[in-house]
């Protein structure tokens, strides 16, 4: 809960302040108002029998200034932590983003204990934010103004008198935390019943909805999902029944204290042991704390768990620690990096292309080297470092949390400079082969090595500044929700050198020079409003495209990362939604490129790789063969041979059917 407090400080401490300080001004108001009742009524007598004295008007000024405070505390306690909410809010959903994705490397991410606390982190992330309201509006002025109450009762009265209601409020609110605690769970969804309501929730309106639809199916998934949403609640609902029924027991031991402790008062001023005062302000003391209900303790409890969940997930220290580093290094970059103009970018040339250079050679270079890993040419800079040779050493690797090895002693080089295509079977680990290229895994066994650097000696800044060096395409490339010329323009790394913010209007004289060598210049003028068009079809004027348009926009990104200094290219089955036109220019755009970058393409289309002068084949987590595609065709019983066997005789059946029927057609005619 302190935690909560500390955090709502750091990240909004005006209005944190605002609110605590209002939220003790009126738990001060609380206790005062009673004592000057009390001191008015029993001043009453005096001043109908002798007039209005300058005591019984202070009493009375004061009371009202009391009553003012105590309104204007409310509005100010509430104001504090509602421009609180925002600030807090964001910063919860920052953080579980930071947890995410700040690491380099892969496993931390995919490893299953932390998308477990993820998800848990996720279902109850507004209960920080309620849990922070409750801290500072309710609790902060509800508890001192008990306390305060109960204190002043026992010193008017006497001693024993505040004791009753106290242990009944007590007694209730630990029942009513147990009650809350259980309740919410139920709440949360944690029932089976309305996971799987969710869940056909999901499928009839989330992605597979057009499938849905067209297969029927919505009704029975709306049927199916009003009877679990249904019997999700029963647990729920019979829950509290129950507790309704002992809140009902526990509300009316309390009204019986309460009366008894009246009595007490009461019996006191018949005997002439309490004066009018005395009883005039204990009265009001006694319904204060009568009406008081800690019923926000299993909230704040709940809260103060959610919080340390997301403390575990990411530290503060750490967290604050990266956020600081983080804007020096963004402000450093952004003081050194210029964007390229398009006379800069006119073609790829202008990266030099190592004269042969000796990779051989260069794989040899000394460890000491590492920094260069990191370091892409900065856009504007002519180019001084040629682009790496990358070799796969011996690698094995199997994925965290699993025994068996995706790759096997796999080695392969990646000359400075040069294209390699990579063909395998669906499973086979080229994906995962890229995830290694990037450093996101380090290898179980064996090295990956970039100018002779194992990639495993970066730290983590070094490790980020390969990943920058990199271009990739991978299978799940990126479709941002964003408009078109952006979703280009972010592969400039203009975003990670400090232009968080791109430009409103993109410089379209580099998206179009961009566009042209992408082959995307058409689908661009198609878009409604051209490179600021949304691509998403939620966003006014925006629009979605389809599958193979949102790659040629990934294959655009791609070549806008290598004309801003990029110097490897890895494309990872570019070509998976292309029509055959657009994969051909894929594949001569790929060429033409690839000879200015190392690159790596991927693919299983047999059509994408044949023109690549070295093609190697992954099988069993290793490279068994590699080769021009007409050695590889040379290999009597090779696996190559074979797969481009079947997939050609398969189009050449396709073809013959095509022709047949084109024949047919003439002859009709
Ligand atoms: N994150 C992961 N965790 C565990 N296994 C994975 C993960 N990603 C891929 N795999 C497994 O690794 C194997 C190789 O996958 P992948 O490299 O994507 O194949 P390819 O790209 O050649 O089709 C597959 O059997 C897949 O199930
Ligand atoms: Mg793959």
């Amino acid at each position: 809960m302190f935690g909560i407090l500390r955090f709502g400080l750091r990240v909004a401490r005006k209005s944190t302040v605002i609110a605590v300080a209002a939220a003790l001004l009126g738990a001060a108001t609380a206790i005062v108002i009673p004592v000057l009742t009390g001191r008015a009524i029993g001043g009453a007598l005096g001043v109908i029998r002798n007039g209005l004295d300058r005591p019984y008007v202070v009493v009375l000024i004061v009371l009202l200034l009391a009553l003012a405070i105590s309104n204007v505390t409310s509005v100010l306690g509430q104001t504090g932590f509602e421009l609180a909410d925002g600030p807090i809010r964001r910063e919860v959903t920052l953080r579980i983003g930071w947890a995410l994705s700040h690491d380099p490397d892969l496993t931390e991410m995919e490893d299953p204990a932390t998308a477990a606390l993820v998800q848990k982190v996720r279902s109850r992330e507004w209960e920080i934010s309620m849990g922070y309201q409750l801290l500072t509006g309710v609790a902060t002025r509800q508890i001192p103004a008990l306390i305060g109450t109960a204190v002043t009762l026992g010193i008017v009265l006497t001693w024993w008198a505040p004791l009753p209601i106290m242990i009944l409020i007590l007694i209730n609110a630990e029942y009513l935390r147990r009650v809350i605690t259980t309740q919410m769970d139920v709440w949360s969804g944690q029932t089976e019943g309305q996971k799987h309501a969710a869940y056909a929730f999901e499928q009839a309106m989330g992605k597979a909805a057009k499938e849905i639809r067209i297969f029927g199916l919505a009704d029975y998934l709306r049927r199916r999902m009003m009877g679990y949403a249904l019997e999700g609640y029963r647990p729920y609902w019979a829950r509290r029944w129950r507790d309704a029924g002992l809140s009902v027991v526990l509300g009316v031991a309390k009204v019986i204290a309460t009366l008894a402790v009246i009595c007490y008062a009461a019996w006191q001023a018949a005997t002439g042991r309490i004066d009018l005062t005395t009883i005039a302000t204990a009265i009001p003391l006694i319904m204060a704390m009568a009406d008081t209900d800690l019923w926000m303790i299993g909230q704040l409890q709940r809260a103060g768990t959610t919080y340390g969940w997301l403390e575990q997930l990411a530290p503060t220290k750490q967290y604050a620690q990266d956020q600081t580093e983080g804007a020096a290094k963004v402000a450093a970059a952004a003081r050194t990096t210029k964007i390229a103009t398009p006379a800069e970018l006119t073609s790829a040339d202008t990266i030099i292309r190592p004269a042969d250079a000796d990779t051989a050679d260069s794989i040899e270079t000394p460890a000491s080297t590492a920094m260069v890993v990191g370091d892409r040419r900065r856009p504007d800079e002519p180019a001084t470092s040629p682009p790496p040779g990358i070799v796969f050493d011996e690698v094995s690797f199997g994925y965290p949390g699993s025994d068996r090895l995706i790759l096997d002693g796999l080695s392969l080089e990646l000359p400075a400079g040069d294209a390699v295509a990579l063909v395998g079977v669906n499973g086979a680990g080229k994906s995962t082969l890229v995830k290694l290229l990037v450093a996101g895994y380090l290898p179980t066994r064996g090295r990956v090595l970039v100018d002779g650097v194992d990639l495993a000696s970066l730290d983590v800044d070094q490790r980020r500044a390969w990943q920058r060096r990199v271009s990739p395409i991978t299978q799940e490339f990126l479709r941002l929700p964003l408009p078109a010329g952006d979703n280009v323009e972010l592969g400039s790394g203009a975003v990670w050198a400090g232009r968080l913010d791109p430009d409103p209007v993109p410089d379209t004289a580099v998206l179009d020079d961009i566009a042209q060598r992408a082959g995307i210049t058409d689908l661009v003028q198609r878009l409604p409003a051209g490179w600021l068009t949304s691509l998403d079809k939620t966003m006014p004027g925006g629009t979605d495209l389809s599958g193979g348009e949102w790659q040629r926009i990934g294959l655009a990104r791609a070549l806008r990362a290598v004309s801003s200094g990029a110097q490897v290219l890895v494309l990872d089955e570019p070509a998976a939604a292309l029509d055959v036109q657009s994969e051909a220019r894929l594949v001569d755009g790929y060429l033409d490129l690839a000879r200015s970058v190392t690159s790596l393409i991927i693919s299983h289309r047999f059509s994408v790789v044949r023109p690549v002068p070295s093609i190697c084949v992954l099988e069993h987590g290793r490279i068994v063969e590699h080769g021009a595609h007409e050695e590889l065709m040379d290999i009597a019983d090779g696996r190559y041979r074979a797969m481009f066997r079947m997939q050609a005789s398969r189009y050449a059946e396709a073809d013959a059917e095509v022709e047949a029927e084109l024949r047919a057609a003439e002859v009709e005619a």
